[in-house]
């Protein structure tokens, strides 16, 4: 095998690694991590491999894992070792039997429906984090999607957004950003990396609230808690306040104005929609002046749309690149809504889009335009071709 072959394996590998990793803690399952155990393997769970999930994954005492995950992976493993002829590790007999006994078939650990995933966000070859390998976020989640009026679980179009807000720090960078039903609060935590000037948080849910105050502390982020009449933009960067879309009172939110308003996977309910539209257009209506100006260049092309365009890599990567100088551009003008959702039920969509357009709040598809990078390629749980990601803003 050539030098160069022999350093592609190995950067192969390396990579297999890193995805097994992150697999693992972000708790995806265990055919996805049998995959890339594999694939660390060279198509065998070899002993090295079996030693190395041994070390990082199960017996990481950094971390307290989920115990029924573990046991239900650990029998996988093992079955998939066995049924290859390999000799599967004695630890991992062990700890099963320890599972197996402590452990009843269907009932999580201590009752408990709360489990902590740990997205990473992966940063290889990507230009805004040059040198910063990832980005590990703790996140306690429900196992119950419907817990908390689903704000306790996590949902794809906030990795998306999550993603885009990584991909393109500058959109966000010193911007004031105030986010609609932030769930766990994956957001809160992306913008407050990228240094936003002001993150407001909100939810209608209570409990949802709580969860999402505990997984700011558990990123150490330093976090207010208050009432939307107590809220102070200049008190503290990141702030969590309880807002229903129902109650929510022009004169309370008047006073944030922020520069960028975001949602993810909030376009659910249409009974909810005609409030949330109402929530949107105070927040778009804005009264001062942006809060910085965006490093855009003015005599770039704008271009609306991706669709007439061909797909090689370097026009792709320009087209972004003006698509992006397009939206800092619009942002100059103006606060903008990024809105991420799966489109589950079409209907729910055009009535949210005409109730928009009867509110002349502008809307257009920008996920193909200004496309994020492939932070989360582990997580096969995840498919990023669902979400679209929608751009807002009022129509004077
Ligand atoms: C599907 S979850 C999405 C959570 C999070 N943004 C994510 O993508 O992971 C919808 C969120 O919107 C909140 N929500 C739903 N209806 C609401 C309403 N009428 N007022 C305020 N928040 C609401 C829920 O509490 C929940 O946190």
């Amino acid at each position: 095998m050539s030098n160069h072959n022999l350093k592609l394996d190995m950067a192969n590998l390396e990579l297999a690694k890193q995805y097994l990793v992150s697999a693992f803690l972000s708790l995806e399952p265990s055919d996805c991590l049998i995959s890339f155990e594999r694939k660390c393997g060279c198509g065998f769970i070899s002993k090295d491999v079996q030693e190395f999930i041994w070390t990082y994954c199960i017996n990481n005492s950094d971390y307290n894992y989920y115990a029924p995950y573990l046991k239900n992976l650990l029998k996988k493993l093992i079955k998939e070792v066995e049924s290859s002829g390999g000799n599967v590790l004695d630890e991992f007999y062990e700890r099963y039997a320890d599972y197996m006994a402590s452990l009843t078939e269907d009932a999580p650990a201590n009752g408990s429906s709360w489990i902590v995933k740990r997205v990473s966000f992966l940063f290889n070859d990507v230009p805004s984090h040059w040198g910063q390998m990832q980005m590990v976020v703790p996140l306690q989640c429900s196992l119950n999607m419907l817990q908390g009026d689903t704000g306790c679980a996590l949902w794809p179009s906030s990795l998306f957004l999550s993603e885009f807000i990584l991909s393109y720090p500058e959109v966000f960078t010193k911007k004031s950003c105030f986010e609609v039903g932030s769930g766990v609060g994956l957001l809160g935590v992306c913008l407050n990396h990228v240094k936003a000037s002001q993150v407001i948080l909100t939810d209608g849910d209570a409990s949802s609230l709580e969860n999402l105050k505990l997984n700011l502390e558990m990123n150490k982020i330093e976090n207010l808690d208050v009432s939307l009449d107590k809220s102070d933009c200049s008190l503290c960067t990141v702030q969590c306040i309880p807002l229903s879309w129902e109650s929510a009172e022009e004169s309370e939110l008047w006073q944030f104005q922020p520069d960028i308003v975001l949602g993810a996977g909030v376009l659910g309910n249409p009974s909810c929609l005609p409030h949330l539209v109402k929530v949107l257009l105070i927040l778009l209506t804005r009264r001062k002046p942006i809060s910085s100006k965006p490093n855009s260049n003015r005599d770039t092309d704008r271009k609306e749309d991706c669709s007439d365009v061909d797909s090689t890599e370097s026009s792709k990567a320009k087209l972004e690149s003006s698509n992006l100088k397009s939206l800092l551009e619009q942002m100059a003008t103006g606060p903008v809504a990024l809105i991420a959702s799966v489109i589950r039920n079409i209907d729910t969509f055009n009535c949210f889009r005409k109730l928009c357009s009867q509110n002349n709040l502008d809307i257009r598809d920008i996920t193909r335009s200004i496309w994020p990078f492939n932070l989360l390629p582990y997580m096969d749980s995840y498919r990023r071709s669902d979400v679209h990601l929608f751009l807002q803003s009022y129509s004077k």
